[in-house]
């Protein structure tokens, strides 16, 4: 046994861990139970998850934070959630990039020097997005249905940049890092999911351009009136929180020898905006619901592809959703947020 292993306690790292995503992870990972969860976040935790981690409330940037949780820890897996969502990036792409990239760099680097030190290799879990994805008009969109994860990267958005970079980071770091030092050099491995819009009953998303479909639901079943913010037309593909949920773990679980790339797409259904407005009107009669585009985020809306190919996943990893469209809001989210908000009103 190594020497940093006696001194430090194994644990899994979840960064952005108040952020959607890491909300409902957390809750899965801690209902298994198997292992001590650390978690770091700019924001403090949400009270439902505070009691389930080890958080640490500061900035990835900082590298103090980080040289005191290797202390501390022996970290095996990273699941890196924390980002800036697309239209959020848009306004501030400076922050953008060092959250995004220098934050996603800081911890491969960590990443890639506790594989050395524990000569195994940590395994780093990267949830990139359908922003890679760069379509250049509505007639290459209307051609192009099911796009593979080669195709189109080309990103309109600095949150897409930054992901398609961090993406290529990562592959770096598992094949080439330290190429050049003597002998041979562990690496990290590297495993990324590009999700579609997310959809979560508990949640709502904040700064992403996806994020009418979560609003006029979520809006709906408090009783308020929303406008759109994309036409009526536009499609994207999504997948409900839990089977996001389930992607990463799957992939997390997967035998790497199993693997034939470091990045796969995934999804369950494909929308459009008025799909998902009759949908909610249909679980919420009486929801007032308007389209107001707002031209500049529609675009981007209609860069990203109506829908992608995620055979990849399916055939090497064996995913497919649990919850297509109907089960989605029929099973999940129109009950879940009717629940959900029935809670809050309890607890006023
Ligand atoms: N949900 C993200 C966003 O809207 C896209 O993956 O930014």
């Amino acid at each position: 046994m190594s020497l940093s292993s006696t001194m430090r306690k194994r644990a899994i790292l979840i960064t952005g861990a108040s952020g959607e995503v890491g909300h409902a992870l957390i809750q899965r990972l801690a209902a298994e139970g198997t292992s001590r969860l650390v978690t770091v976040d700019i924001r403090p935790l949400p009270d439902e998850i505070r009691p389930l981690v080890t958080h640490f409330e500061g900035d990835l940037l900082n590298t103090r934070l980080l040289a005191r949780l290797v202390t501390e820890y022996e970290i095996e897996v990273i699941y890196h959630l924390a980002a800036l969502l697309s239209t959020r990036a848009e306004i501030a792409p400076e922050a953008a990039h060092q959250v995004n990239v220098e934050g996603t760099l800081g911890l491969l680097m960590l990443a890639a020097d506790q594989t050395q030190w524990m000569n195994r290799p940590v395994q780093f879990i990267f949830p990139s997005s359908i922003a890679v994805y760069g379509l250049p008009d509505k007639e290459t969109k209307l051609h192009f249905q099911r796009v593979r994860e080669f195709e189109w990267n080309q990103p309109r958005t600095m949150y897409g940049c930054n992901k398609l970079y961090c993406e290529m980071l990562g592959g770096y770091f598992t094949r080439y890092y330290r190429q050049l030092a003597a002998g041979s050099v562990p690496t990290i491995d590297f495993r990324c999911v590009r999700f579609p819009g997310l959809i979560s009953a508990d949640t709502l998303p904040s700064g992403g351009t996806s994020d009418y479909a979560p609003e006029m639901l979520h809006a709906a079943a408090r009783g308020e009136p929303y406008a759109c913010f994309v036409r009526e037309d536009v499609r994207i593909p999504f997948l409900a929180m839990p089977d996001a949920v389930r992607a990463i773990l799957m992939l997390s679980q997967a035998p790497r020898e199993t693997l034939t790339r470091s990045i796969y797409n995934v999804t369950s259904f494909s929308l459009s905006a008025r799909q998902i407005r009759d949908r909610v009107l249909h679980a919420f009669p009486g929801a007032e619901i308007s389209f107001e585009p707002d031209i500049k985020r529609e675009a981007i809306v209609d860069s990203w592809p109506a829908d992608v190919d995620d055979s990849a996943a399916r055939i090497d990893w064996g995913w497919s959703p649990e919850y297509g469209v109907d089960r989605a809001f029929d099973e999940y989210l129109v009950p879940a947020i009717r629940r959900h908000y029935r809670r809050d009103e309890a607890q006023v």
